[in-house]
């Protein structure tokens, strides 16, 4: 199991808190994300689905979106919950890469305390595309 900091732990809890929001009345898959920025204030937020599926937004941008139009630009670490422990879909690697290329990604599961998944934006999103 990877050991997480009590800050780490406090964002899975932050996180956890979120899914419980989640408007999933189509998938039922309910996805918690809570952002850590550099300013230490934490955006915890979750997916937005709609009855044009297309228009769904995920938990994580849905955080990262939030964050960005309270004026952040820089982040250190997200944690995503959600049954399983899904890790970050392509589009939102790719959002999240722009403004974290060094992010720190946790993942967990809704319903079980660990074990906690933890990977580095690199991983997850290598040679992203960049202008
Ligand atoms: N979802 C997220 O919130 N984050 C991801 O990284 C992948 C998927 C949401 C979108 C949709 O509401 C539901 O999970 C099923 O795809």
């Amino acid at each position: 199991m990877v050991m997480v900091s009590p800050s780490e732990h406090c964002l899975l809890t932050a996180a956890r808190a979120a899914s419980r929001r989640a408007y999933a009345p189509y998938s039922k898959f309910r996805v918690g994300a809570a952002l850590l920025a550099a300013s230490g204030k934490v955006y915890r937020d979750c997916n937005i689905e709609n009855a044009s599926y297309g228009l769904t937004v995920c938990a994580e941008r849905v955080a990262f979106f939030n964050a960005l139009t309270a004026g952040e630009r820089r982040f250190v670490a997200i944690a995503v919950v959600s049954d399983g422990a899904a890790t970050p879909c392509g589009a939102c690697r790719q959002v999240m890469a722009e403004f974290a290329p060094k992010l720190k990604i946790l993942v967990a599961d809704a319903k079980r305390r660990g074990p906690v998944k933890t990977f580095l934006m690199d991983e997850l999103l290598p040679s992203r595309f960049s202008l």
